[in-house]
């Protein structure tokens, strides 16, 4: 059996979770889905970042101790995951004393490429990142994302000497060893590859101290995306356990603005520690409102918790993995969803069923066999690019020409003039491929289209409330 391992990226717990944590999830989960049904055996990780420097500033804000703020907030990710039907098998927290033990020993293991010396620069909370002299003076030092000014650092760090490793990376990025999707994102990652300094991994405790400490310094603790990136692999067990039936991953999914952690960092630390490369990196868009960027202060913001308990969970995923495209930034907007609430789902899908349901269980239709599911070669090409949106259009376009089937076939005059076999006929074959359109939806809207099989499952039943009620 093939094993195959796929990764989302750990959000940091210093708020509530918020719609654009749901891409990573969703589109993880689609391909952990899909690759279920190809056969393999899968494992899809998730879980909380909950260092570093942003979420300690926060916690001293509110007036809590640090590790209460974080357990009450890592919780809300975790409902929040399971109410996205995510079907995860490994869930990390990056204060698990386990994933800070294999840490020390991770970065033991790279101290050939580990040295000290002074930083002088500046570094940004928000970003959690250093950001170089060139960078700060272009953004006249205040960060575009976050709209606070660069906080200015001196002290002694640890350093990891990425320069050891920028050949072979290029090398992995450019022969496609390591496959960074979408192409233009590729080409940035090489970019950016070209002008990468060392970087400081480590904070002195003077400035912060919520970290995982340094081994054999005291006076260190590791910088927040050393710990965070080593997630990958201590949730398998390494070093301590073998995780060569695991690694390297089929494909991690991460949004565009950590990418270049991914790119750069995380194979460095892997090269450094004799691991494989990735397959794929994914890197997906923004979810955006009204082309703005979402945002307390704008007030557009949309709360997911609140689309999924008024129309439902499938019809949230529905909307984020067909109208939001995979790889570029796409609106979520009420205006938007609930159009295609109740011109798509509605009236296409729950229709659709309704109809052919009804029709059958009238007329005492039998089915005549159990369907043989098959992907179409489109489908399984697009799904296997990583094209989720695509192939979810595809897969729609077979709904659609399914009510275009019944309006063209009429089997209500079929069953008007009492030609019982024609009917059984028709009936059988749309329901035969509605059947196989839902294999295929499967891996996007999987509740929904349990529903479906259950309807046609021998005994046809149609729904006895519609599948999508229109508001
Ligand atoms: N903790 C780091 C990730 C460490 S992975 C080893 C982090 N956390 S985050 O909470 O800021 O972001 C988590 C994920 O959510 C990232 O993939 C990020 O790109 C994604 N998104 C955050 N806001 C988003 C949108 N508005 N839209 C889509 N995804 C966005 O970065």
């Amino acid at each position: 059996m093939n094993k195959t391992y796929i990764t989302t990226a750990i959000p940091y717990v210093n708020g509530v979770p918020h719609i654009g944590h749901a891409m990573d999830y969703c589109l993880a989960d689609v391909f952990a889905r899909y690759h279920r049904l190809l056969g393999d055996e899968v494992r899809l990780q998730a879980g909380v970042d909950e260092h570093g420097n942003k979420i300690y500033q926060k916690s001293e804000e509110l007036g809590l101790s640090v590790e209460d703020y974080v357990n009450g907030n890592t919780k809300k990710f975790k409902d929040f995951i399971a109410k996205l039907n995510i079907s995860y098998t490994d869930f990390i927290r990056t204060t698990d004393s386990d994933h800070q033990r294999r840490c020390q020993e991770i970065w033991r293991r790279l101290a050939d490429h580990i040295y000290k010396a002074k930083y002088e620069g500046w570094y940004c909370s928000g970003c959690e990142r250093f950001i170089t002299q060139k960078e700060c003076d272009e953004n006249g030092g205040i960060c575009p994302d976050h709209q606070k000014p660069y906080e200015e650092l001196e002290e002694e760090n640890y350093y990891f000497r990425i320069s050891d490793f920028k050949d072979r990376i290029r090398e992995a990025i450019e022969s496609e060893e390591m496959l960074i999707l979408p192409e233009f994102r590729k080409k940035e990652m090489l970019k950016l590859l070209e002008d990468s300094p060392d970087v400081s991994i480590s904070r002195s405790v003077e400035h912060l101290t919520w970290g995982v400490p340094v081994p054999g310094d005291e006076t260190q603790v590791m910088y927040v995306w050393m710990d965070a990136l080593s997630n990958y692999i201590t949730v398998l067990g390494y070093p301590d356990e073998d995780i060569k039936d695991w690694w390297p991953a089929a494909a991690q999914f991460v949004g565009k603005d950590i990418l270049r952690f991914h790119a750069i960092i995380w194979p460095a630390i892997l090269l450094g520690l004799g691991l494989p490369l990735p397959r794929v990196i994914l890197s997906h868009g923004f979810v955006l409102s009204n082309g703005q960027k979402m945002s307390k202060s704008i007030g557009n913001v949309v709360d997911p918790v609140e689309v999924i308990d008024k129309y439902g969970l499938n019809a949230f995923r529905y909307y984020f993995l067909r109208h939001i495209d995979t790889f570029v930034d796409s609106d979520f907007t009420w205006e938007k969803f609930e159009s295609a609430y109740n011109n798509e789902l509605a009236n296409d899908l729950g229709n659709l069923v309704q109809r052919l349901a009804t029709m059958a269980k009238k007329n005492g239709i039998k089915l005549e066999k159990q369907p043989t599911f098959e992907f179409d070669n489109k489908y399984k090409e697009l799904m296997d690019k990583f094209e989720f949106s695509k192939a979810f259009d595809f897969v729609w376009e077979k709904v659609q020409s399914l009510n275009k089937r019944i309006d063209d076939e009429k089997p209500w005059i079929l069953a008007k003039n009492g030609e019982k076999e024609k009917l059984e006929e028709c009936l059988n074959g749309i329901i035969d491929d509605l059947l196989n359109t839902n294999y295929m939806l499967s891996p996007f809207i999987p509740d929904t289209t349990e529903k479906i099989f259950e309807v046609f499952d021998g005994e046809i039943n149609p729904p006895s409330t519609p599948l999508f009620p229109k508001n």
